[in-house]
């Protein structure tokens, strides 16, 4: 039967490219959008007249009981959860002299509170069932930091950690757990950034002299959540470029 996958935030430039591949590897894909994204039935329904078959839940990955809710629905339309990818963030980017609390907050709570949100909801199943596998997406900015990221580096560092106790405690049930960072990526978040920053301050750092493509990301996903990675857990893979070499 086809495992289950579900992908935080799967409408966005990574997700949307981690949900093609693992549906054309026969996974059934269900993906979390935030709740006022009205582009939602729109994107469903376009990927769907491709052949996805996707289904899509709107959930603020930020609150714990909206995650509950939504999984329980998961759970009941479709059936238990083998792959979760928690994929969902958002980026506030200023320097800590102009960040607010409310700025920390909404990245720690969308980006770090996430991920113990939704795993919450998925890990007694998996270790129940002796199969599971759950992918943080976290980034090089959190290994490395960046200007203008003090919310950002500190949620997507706290991710590994994260990644590293859980993979601990579960690692006997056929459960694995890892983080993947990517580096600079051709989405939305990053276009976001000023033209002469990417310019003068990034792209100069990333050996291979591109951005990344979202599809060498999804093909990572896809690896650490076949059978042949079972042996991998508890990981940071770093996919960048070359940009933070260690
Ligand atoms: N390193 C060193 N100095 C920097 C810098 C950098 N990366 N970026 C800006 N500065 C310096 C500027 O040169 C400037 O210095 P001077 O005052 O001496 O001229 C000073 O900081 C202020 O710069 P700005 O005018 O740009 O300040 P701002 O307050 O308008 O904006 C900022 C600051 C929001 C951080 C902006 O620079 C920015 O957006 N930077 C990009 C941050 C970034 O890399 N985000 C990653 C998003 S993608 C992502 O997160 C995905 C992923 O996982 C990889």
């Amino acid at each position: 039967m086809a495992r289950v996958a579900l992908v935080t935030g799967g409408m966005g430039g990574l997700g949307e490219s981690i949900c093609v591949k693992l549906a054309a590897l026969g996974y059934k894909v269900v993906t979390t959008h935030s709740p006022g994204n009205s582009k939602a039935a729109e994107w469903l329904q376009t990927m769907n007249n491709m052949g996805y078959g996707f289904k899509a839940y709107p959930c603020d990955v930020a609150d714990f009981d909206a995650c509950k809710a939504c999984v329980d629905e998961i759970v009941k339309d479709i059936g238990p959860v083998d792959v979760l990818v928690n994929n969902a963030g958002i980026t506030r980017d200023m320097t800590f002299k102009r960040m607010t609390k409310a700025d920390w907050d909404a990245v720690i709570h969308t980006n770090l509170d996430s991920v113990f949100n939704m795993t919450k909801q998925v890990m007694d199943g998996m270790v129940e069932r002796k199969w599971g596998r759950v992918i943080n997406v976290s980034s090089v900015n959190g290994i490395k930091g960046a200007f203008g990221q003090t919310n950002y580096a500190a949620a997507k560092a706290g991710m590994h950690g994260f990644t590293k106790a859980m993979a601990l405690e579960v690692a006997k049930s056929g459960v694995t757990v890892n983080t993947i960072s990517p580096g600079y990526i051709g989405t939305k978040m990053v276009m976001a950034i000023p033209q002469e920053v990417l310019d003068s301050k990034i792209l100069p750092h990333i050996p291979v002299n591109r951005l990344g493509k979202p599809e060498e990301i999804a093909g990572l996903v896809a690896y650490l959540s076949s059978e042949e990675a079972a042996f991998v857990t508890g990981a940071n893979i770093s996919i960048n470029g070359g940009q933070h070499m260690f």
